[in-house]
């Protein structure tokens, strides 16, 4: 029997690179050795993302994302977060068992209240929530980015309050932190995020890959001036795009015997020929949506069966039933 592996996903618009290195890729790489069940984390995003457009219009585009790199719906369950009836009643019985205390040391909100932003009982709630979806599927192995590392730590808490009170009923899981390849630079050279409007797309076109490529950042050194590899952005990209090459490429920069513009012509080629694929499989998904429904209405089946039974049980202990 294969472990049981759980994951959400935050659905975000202007999916890039960085969200590929750093999330979406692990996810493939696992698939084969656990059952899976990944989900969209709609309820979660709607602590930020209030218009109704935006958020579906994500959701959908983080499916396809999803099934472009690869993912594959005969080994992964995949499935929105808010279809699954029991989810947010769980939050509400986990709510009575947590303590506000504990909740206002989670990074998220104190964060926010740190810069000074208004926050919503729903992002105040975000652990508990996100203790619902990992405790519900009985799951194993929780594999997040570092940053979650918190959340994986109030979901044990959770469930150890809640065995305690009522009788042994949920797995402690663990979180598997994800080793992210370090994080992936931006046209600007900082972070590429969203936020700083210096992302390449993992869907962008091949003229729209081209130009923003050319947009990296570099200093002024001339063709024949020996370069520093490391210190440059789009070097960065070679060590992930242009991987036989990048021996070569880096002696040529301290040689001096490459340009930027090369450097950058090269870089385009490969990772035109790494993104092509993936930008044809989303363009057929665009072309058939009802294919990407029948995926999500296969995984929130399988997901169901699971949350029903945790649901029934759960409701018994707490003398709801
Ligand atoms: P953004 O910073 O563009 O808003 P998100 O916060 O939506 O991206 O990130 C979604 C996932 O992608 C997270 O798991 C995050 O760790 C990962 N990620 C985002 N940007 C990068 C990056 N530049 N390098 C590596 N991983 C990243
Ligand atoms: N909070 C996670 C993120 O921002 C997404 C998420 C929601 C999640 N529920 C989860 C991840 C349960 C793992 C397990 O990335």
């Amino acid at each position: 029997m294969k472990k049981r592996l759980l994951s959400g996903i935050k659905p975000t618009g202007d999916i890039h690179i960085g969200n590929y290195f750093g999330a979406m890729r692990q996810f493939v790489e696992m698939q084969d050795n656990y059952e899976n069940f990944v989900f969209i984390a709609d309820y979660h995003a709607m602590t930020t993302v209030l218009d109704a457009a935006e958020l579906k219009k994500n959701t959908m585009e983080i499916a396809k994302a999803y099934l472009a790199v690869g993912l594959d719906p005969q080994k992964v369950h995949l499935f929105r977060q808010s279809e699954i009836e029991g989810v947010t009643e769980l939050c509400w019985i986990f709510n009575c068992l947590t303590s506000i205390s504990t909740l206002k040391l989670a990074h998220a909100y104190k964060d926010a209240e740190a810069k000074g932003k208004p926050v919503n009982m729903g992002l105040f709630d975000y652990p508990v929530l996100m203790a619902a979806d990992i405790l519900m599927y009985k799951s194993d192995v929780v594999p997040v980015g570092q940053d979650q590392q918190q959340h994986i730590e109030m979901a044990r808490e959770i469930a150890k309050t809640f065995n305690n009170t009522f009788s042994d009923t949920f797995k402690l899981p663990e979180g598997v932190i994800v080793k992210t390849v370090a994080t992936v630079k931006g046209t600007d050279g900082r972070k590429m995020s969203k936020s700083y409007n210096n992302t390449i797309g993992l869907f962008d076109s091949e003229e729209v890959l081209r130009k923003k490529i050319m947009s990296i950042v570099t200093d002024s050194r001339k063709p024949d001036e020996p370069k520093e590899p490391e210190e440059c952005n789009v070097f960065a990209l070679h060590k992930l795009f242009s991987i036989d090459q990048v021996k070569e490429i880096s002696n040529r920069y301290k040689e001096g015997k490459i340009s930027y513009k090369e450097s950058k012509d090269i870089l385009f080629e490969n990772m035109n020929n790494f993104l092509k694929p993936i930008r044809e499989k989303k363009a057929e998904l665009d072309k058939d949506e009802k294919y990407v429904l029948d995926v999500l209405t296969q995984g929130r089946e399988a997901a169901q069966k699971v949350a029903n039974q945790t649901m029934s049980e759960v409701k018994k202990k707490v003398g709801l039933i």
